[in-house]
């Protein structure tokens, strides 16, 4: 069978979760689902970095132990991710004890690769990062690229020989297909490790919170040793790994600041290993603040996803982060296009669909499905082909990670649907008595919107299922691809009422201006 494992990045547990986090989680969340409809089995995992100098200094500073705190910011994550509805299979951390071994395994295996040393470390960290940077990295005292202080550290280390996998990674990352994507991002790590790899610190001494360095407990595990390891206890630990476990991975999504960890480090340590490389890493852009700028607790500009979901339903929340942005790109985040979006493209267009088409069901048909005639009527014809389409653009949109493609061409299907009962006008039938061809409109109608709510799954997983249990289609799984092309409901079938799916918001009660940063395709395709 074919197997899909998608990981994202595990949070660190300093601090609360917010938007950043919510995104990446959610995009592997609906690639996920979208793998699983295609028949695949699917692993996704998602967690928590707790181990560190970041999170013990945190924990300091508001008089806790370092577990105290990982474990309250976990639970934070974790009762987030659930409230997003997610569909992980396991929610690691790495204060596991499955994980703590794997970890350990993986750095026995690059000792006994000969990749590992004791020396001795001088240079920048920062703790912010857990990010060791070089002299031309650093300027006023901060990370050029992150912003985040530096310190100058001097201490006993034990080193990975990473300058030894140079020639491996340049040839790792000019292999097709890409692994590292988008290609902007292969480019930036490609000039990097061209730059040449200096041995990597991957040990302190100057914390405890960490995985103890066997035989030498002065020293901790550097955190992203640790951290990246998690990938391969959530496959099944080192020993599954390489045989029946889920390693490599298909996918890895990463944003975009921790792409040198991932692309550099991470791949350098398999190999040392003697483990596969991960298929595909992409790298996503980032949301910034309204503003334009970069969100910053400190700035007090840090968008809050729970007091989000309880302005909007939670489809719209996932439907507009795959919507709004592209996903290599970054992107600002508006309240006002999301409400402009949950209104134009979601109340108006899709809701008013599905409601229209379920009501006309009841009121020329008593809600029972008629029997039809398969009809050659071009209107007919026309649909089913954008909709043979739009499902098959929609699935090379989810193999590319393209969701913000995959989600317009969705909603735009669900415009086309719209104008199609437009032009078709069943009232105009029923009042001429064309019984024949009310029957074709309300089934041809009905089965666009089947196939509708199928490919709304991976966005809008609550939504699709509600619309399915109005059709009275099956709702205990994820609705398969193979199902697009099963045909109509059958005839005499009773359907529910329709679900009320998005209700209209309005703009003063949210006390936002009406239509303000409204984007104008956000009409598009709305009809009725
Ligand atoms: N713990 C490390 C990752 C270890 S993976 C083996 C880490 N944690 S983090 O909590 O700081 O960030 C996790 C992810 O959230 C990163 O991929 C980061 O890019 C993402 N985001 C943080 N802020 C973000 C936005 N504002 N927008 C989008 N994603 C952002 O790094």
């Amino acid at each position: 069978m074919d197997r899909f494992y998608v990981t994202t990045p595990i949070y660190y547990v300093n601090g609360a979760p917010h938007l950043g986090h919510a995104y990446t989680t959610v995009l592997a969340d609906a690639l996920a689902r979208h793998h699983r409809q295609r028949g695949r089995a699917v692993r996704f995992v998602t967690g928590t970095d707790e181990h560190g100098l970041k999170v013990q200094r945190a924990a300091e500073a508001l008089g806790m132990a370092p577990k105290e705190l990982a474990d309250q910011n976990a639970g934070r994550f974790e009762a987030l991710f659930r409230r997003l509805g997610l569909s992980h299979d396991r929610f690691i951390r790495t204060t596991d004890a499955d994980h703590v071994a794997t970890a350990l395994g993986l750095l026995e295996r690059l000792i006994a690769a000969g990749d590992v040393y004791l020396g001795a470390y001088e240079g920048w960290y920062a703790a912010a990062d857990e990010a060791f940077y070089e002299e031309d990295e650093v300027a006023d005292g901060r990370a050029k690229e992150s912003g985040a202080a530096v310190e100058w550290v001097r201490e006993e280390s034990y080193f990975f020989r990473l300058g030894r996998y140079q020639e491996a990674l340049l040839a790792w990352y000019a292999q097709d297909p890409a692994p590292i994507l988008p290609e902007s991002r292969r480019n930036e790590v490609q000039r990097f490790v061209e730059g040449g790899l200096r041995d990597l610190s991957i040990s302190r001494t100057t914390f405890s919170w960490g995985v103890p360095w066997p035989g030498d407990p002065r020293h901790v595990l550097y955190v992203w040793v640790d951290a990246l390891t998690n990938y391969l206890t959530a496959a099944g630990g080192l020993e599954a790994a390489a045989s029946e476990g889920w390693w490599p991975a298909d996918l890895q999504l990463i944003g975009k600041d921790i792409l040198r960890f991932h692309a550099v480090y991470w791949p350098a340590f398999l190999l040392s290993a003697g483990l596969p490389l991960p298929r595909r890493i992409l790298t996503h852009g980032w949301w910034t603040a309204p503003s334009g700028e970069k969100q910053s607790k400190s700035k007090g500009n840090v968008v809050d996803v729970d007091l989000l979901l309880d302005r909007y339903p939670l489809d719209a929340f996932r439907f507009f982060l795959f919507r709004d942005k592209p996903v290599a790109g970054d992107g600002s985040f508006s309240e006002e296009r999301l409400l402009a979006r949950c209104n134009a493209e979601l109340a108006d267009n899709l809701g008013n669909l599905v409601n229209r088409c379920l009501r006309m069901l009841e009121r020329y048909r008593g809600g029972v499905v008629p029997a039809v005639e398969a009809g050659t009527h071009l209107q007919d014809e026309a649909l089913r082909q954008s909709l043979r389409e739009a499902a098959e653009g929609i699935a090379a949109a989810m193999e590319a990670c393209d969701l913000m493609a995959a989600s317009t061409r969705f909603i735009s299907l669900s415009g086309e649907l719209n104008l199609y009962v437009n032009d078709t006008a069943p009232w105009a039938l029923a009042k001429a008595g064309d019984a024949s061809r009310l029957d074709q409109v309300l089934c041809q109608s009905l089965e666009g919107i089947r196939q509708l709510a199928v490919l709304a799954y991976a966005f809008m997983p609550a939504s699709s299922l509600a619309i399915l249990g109005a059709l009275g289609e099956p709702v205990d799984g994820p609705p398969t691809w193979e199902s697009l092309s099963a045909g109509g409901l059958p005839a005499g079938r009773v359907l529910s009422a329709p679900p009320i799916l998005f209700p209209k918001l309005d703009p003063e009660v949210l006390g936002l201006a009406a239509g303000k940063d409204g984007d104008e395709d956000a009409d598009k395709g709305a009809a009725g």
